[in-house]
């Protein structure tokens, strides 16, 4: 198993809930806060255009409702993706994955990208993003790392972008995933972090794959996890733990 080559601690949809989540405004300010690792969601628009958001549909946090998968880019990218949050964050944009992936190189930051489909999309999003991702990095010492509920996600960004590392995201365990993750080809294992113990832990490393855990807010299970050496903590409270 080779070394791990990305930060432990990774703020969750850029600055969890202290930004509007999947903005480069959160990306800010979990950088803000020292953080130099983030996870985001990704899919795909109507025209194929991969971006950050974490629900299919756009009721939540956008100003538009309905499934953003019926939306082109052009149409997406006009949307306010920060006054849900509150006034101060009013008329932030969306970002495409490519706006970014600028942000995270120009500053050095690694990226998680949760390849998050559209329900329907998985193998077309995981292409797509895979696809978008060589055009993006190209050669440098930290790759995207992608992850997905999703192997057919996965599976796409493989067809794609077989050189880049992919890992299973894992909430409630199910028959085979243990055996899909590895035929994935995956560098890691992100789990629920109430799925993550002594023997879970044991089972990947045996195995060469890497742990990392959400969504971890409370110190009690800091501690708990770093007893197990978990080389990825995601997280919410990014003004709470300091990343090391
Ligand atoms: O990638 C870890 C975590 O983000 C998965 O859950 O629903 O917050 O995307 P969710
Ligand atoms: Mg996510």
């Amino acid at each position: 198993m080779g070394v791990w080559p990305y930060p432990r601690w990774i703020a969750h949809r850029g600055a969890g809930k202290l930004a509007p989540e999947n903005t480069l405004a959160a990306f800010r300010l979990g950088a803000s806060h020292g953080y130099r690792a983030f996870e985001c969601d990704v899919k795909i628009s109507r025209d194929g255009v991969p971006f950050l958001l974490h629900d299919a549909t756009l009721d939540r946090t956008t100003s538009a409702v309905g499934p953003a998968a019926d939306r082109d880019w052009a149409e997406l990218s006009l949307l306010d993706a920060g006054g849900w949050h509150s006034p101060a964050y009013a008329g932030e944009p969306m970002p495409s994955l490519a706006a970014v992936a600028c942000f995270v190189r120009s500053n050095g930051y690694a990226l998680n990208i949760e390849i998050k489909p559209t329900p329907g999309d998985e193998l077309a999003t995981g292409r797509a993003v895979g696809h978008a991702c060589l055009r993006l990095w190209h050669d440098e010492p930290l790759p995207p790392l992608f992850s997905s509920f999703r192997p057919e996600a996965l599976a796409g960004a493989r067809e794609t972008a077989p050189a880049l590392p992919r890992a299973l995201l894992v909430d409630e365990p199910w028959p085979g995933w243990f055996e899909m993750a590895q035929s994935l080809g995956c560098v890691a294992v992100v789990s629920n972090h109430k799925l993550m113990d002594e023997a879970l832990r044991a089972t990947l490393r045996s195995a060469g794959l890497h742990a990392l855990c959400y969504t971890v807010n409370e110190a009690a299970d800091v501690e708990r996890l770093r007893a197990l050496a978990i080389d990825g903590v995601i997280t919410d409270a990014v003004d709470h733990f300091a990343a090391d």
